[in-house]
């Protein structure tokens, strides 16, 4: 969406501050031994709190209040009871939800416990790209410029980035336009980023992978090559000649 009146923005920043919030309490609630049932339980009784719906339920009846993901999963990962969390796994936990027609989304991913897995690097990585991908959004600044930036610097760290997974408009639905914020120059997708633009900035980066297939359930994407994958996500409002106003700062990625 695009935001015309100091009401819109003020309805961005409410539902914002509520999934980000939830994204950092959920993480904190996080521990070895339960379920991501149960995580998420806790996150959509949080929502409930607020007044807030989940986004995915709402727009894709995706089954769950937030999406979250085990180690290889990627995205759109199934709360389960059978998913008991050890130490060492990778989490990823996805946030969005809606309050009075308006839409924000946020994401981190991390470690639970102990880096058995040697994967802070990777998770570093990404937080730092994110934010220095974010520095550069501004008006009427190409869409492919920052996914290009974004690509480079997880290469010269000796990472890749999801081809097939990216970050996109949201506010008055889950995804809008622009449908495709890649993480890479992407020659199919034209477009830059306009003032007043509501995006959602997400990192797909991997230690390897470059596309992502979608698992038996429906839901999870998978990476090709069985290796990891991590995601951060901030919503945004895009400004002339400065930075963005980072809405889902609170989410502490
Ligand atoms: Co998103
Ligand atoms: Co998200």
């Amino acid at each position: 969406m695009s935001i015309n009146s100091r009401a819109e923005f003020k309805e961005m920043q409410e539902i914002s501050q509520i999934v980000a919030h939830i994204l950092k309490e959920m993480r904190a609630f996080t521990a070895v031994g339960m379920s991501t049932k149960e995580i998420d339980a806790f996150g959509g009784k949080l929502l409930h709190q607020f007044g807030a719906t989940s986004a995915p339920m709402k727009d894709y009846n995706f089954p769950g209040f937030t999406c979250i993901c085990v180690n290889q999963e990627a995205c759109h990962g199934i709360p389960k009871d059978t998913t008991i969390i050890k130490e060492g796994d990778l989490i990823n936990i996805d946030v969005s939800a809606e309050l009075n027609g308006y839409y924000s989304d946020n994401g981190g991913s991390f470690i639970v416990g102990r880096d058995t897995q040697n994967l802070q690097p990777l998770i570093d990585a990404s937080k730092e790209i994110l934010h220095a991908a974010i520095a550069r959004v501004a008006h009427n600044v190409q869409i492919n410029e920052v996914g290009g930036f974004i690509h480079n610097e997880a290469q010269k760290r000796g990472y890749e980035v999801i081809r097939n997974l990216s970050g996109h408009g949201v506010g008055r639905k889950l995804h809008e336009e622009p449908h495709q914020v890649c993480n890479f120059n992407n020659p199919q997708v034209r477009g830059q980023f306009k003032k007043n633009m509501v995006v959602a900035l997400e990192t797909f980066i991997s230690t390897g992978a470059t596309y992502v297939h979608e698992a038996a359930d429906g839901w999870t994407m998978l990476p090709e090559d069985g290796g990891f994958v991590v995601q951060h996500e901030h919503t945004l409002l895009v400004r002339e000649g400065k930075p963005p106003i980072i809405f889902t700062k609170e989410n502490g990625v």
